[in-house]
């Protein structure tokens, strides 16, 4: 029989390797404004772990890549991630795309991706933490809110990928429940730019709808706003209604450009609550005076500190034992306590409505109360509980 050390309990040192997790953000190609808005909001929440200690003392590391805005380079890096260098966990994907090009490489390998982006739903795997806006917690209200005060008629326009398609059909659902009417519904390459979207403009004009439903992501959303207003639309009579266009896009286009226009988001950089004043005071000291955060950094964000709370918890970041500690969990997020459902491994969040103001953000004009719970599937339409703020439509 081997020898036993006596001792061997107290001579266990305590694991302080560092804890390696894979980033993927693309830096380059068409949707680098906003995912380099999400690297942010992660290395920042890792320098916060990491100045408090990190997990037990042991450092958190990322490991990071630029998929370049391409779902095959996603693909290869998350394998390349996993097989490599040897993470469990993987924080990144903007474009539903690249989401569904790294879903079965974390599905294969049994490893866990974290993703912080709105999408369009119907979706489940044991392998995806999902922290951005689910349809019932964005669409649903976007469409309430759109019908019930400019009209019915909706012109729907998109990039070319799954999303816009599939958020258009929920889209178009909401609209004619409400007894409208879709006049039109086209896409874009992600790479469209201004006179692409002239003839669309024109075409919007010919059919006067009461809003615009936008899915166009990335560096066109600005062609597309700049191409409204070139035309001489007016937000006051057929705005733009958007889930995508947020802080970072309107810095793209120019403040001028975004004015009157709306985004359904659970967050935005303007909410007055302590939370989101304390995390930007610490946001600003660790990367400037000027920060812009928006929907995707806060998801980023406040992800990577509920997965450090949750290691901590479980002492490993091995899918089997970590998603017990994370899921049905709270954390005081920059928007509010949010929540990870712990059977669609969804977000519990809270939807607003902004309205884009001459500043470069959002003035708040209507949220809801308390966080809607994550249906991605759509079951029940439910529209959460909400409030309106004042008259701000108005000004
Ligand atoms: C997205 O493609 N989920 C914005």
């Amino acid at each position: 029989m081997a020898p036993t050390c006596p001792f061997s309990e107290e001579i266990a040192v305590s694991d302080k390797s560092p804890v390696k997790v894979g980033v993927l953000f693309s830096e380059t190609g068409v949707t680098a404004p906003i995912e380099t808005t999400q690297l942010c909001g992660t290395l920042f929440a890792i320098h916060e772990i990491n100045a408090a200690g990190g997990i037990d003392g042991r450092e958190l590391v990322p490991v990071r890549y630029d998929p370049r805005s391409e779902p095959s380079e996603y693909q290869a890096l998350a394998e390349r991630l996993i097989l490599q260098d040897k993470v469990n966990v993987i924080f990144g994907c903007y474009m539903s795309s690249t989401r569904k090009a790294v879903l079965p490489v974390v599905e294969k390998w049994n490893r866990l991706l974290f993703y912080p982006t709105l999408y369009e739903g119907f979706e489940f795997s044991n392998n995806v933490i999902y922290t951005g806006a689910a349809p019932n917690q964005n669409s649903v209200q976007l469409a309430d809110f759109m019908t019930s005060n400019f009209g019915s008629r909706a012109y729907l326009v998109g990039s070319d990928y799954i999303y816009p398609v599939e958020s258009n059909r929920i889209m178009k659902d909401l609209v004619r429940q409400r007894g409208g009417t879709i006049l039109a519904e086209c896409y874009l390459p992600l790479t469209a730019g201004v006179d692409d979207f002239l003839p669309v403009i024109r075409d919007i004009k010919k059919r006067d709808p009461s809003f615009i439903f936008s899915t166009v992501v990335g560096e066109s959303t600005r062609h597309l706003y700049r191409a409204y207003a070139q035309a001489g639309l007016n937000p006051r009579e057929v705005p733009i209604a958007s889930l995508t266009t947020c802080e970072v896009e309107v810095e793209g286009m120019g403040a001028e450009y975004a004015v009157g226009h709306f985004t359904a988001a659970p967050y935005f950089q303007s909410i007055a609550s302590e939370t989101n004043h304390a995390v930007l005071k610490r946001y600003r000291e660790f990367a400037g005076a000027d920060v812009l955060t928006n929907m995707c950094w806060e998801a980023a964000y406040f992800q990577m500190h509920m997965f450090a709370n949750a290691m901590r918890e479980c002492g490993t970041d091995e899918l089997g034992a970590l998603v017990p500690g994370l899921v049905g969990v709270d954390y005081q997020a920059p928007q509010g306590r949010v929540r990870i459902d712990p059977v669609n491994h969804h977000t519990c969040l809270y939807p607003r409505i902004g309205r884009a103001n001459s500043k470069g953000q959002f003035t708040i004009v209507r949220e809801a109360l308390r966080p809607v719970h994550p249906d991605p599937y759509l079951v029940s339409y439910s529209l959460g509980d909400w409030t309106t703020r004042l008259d701000t439509l108005d000004t």
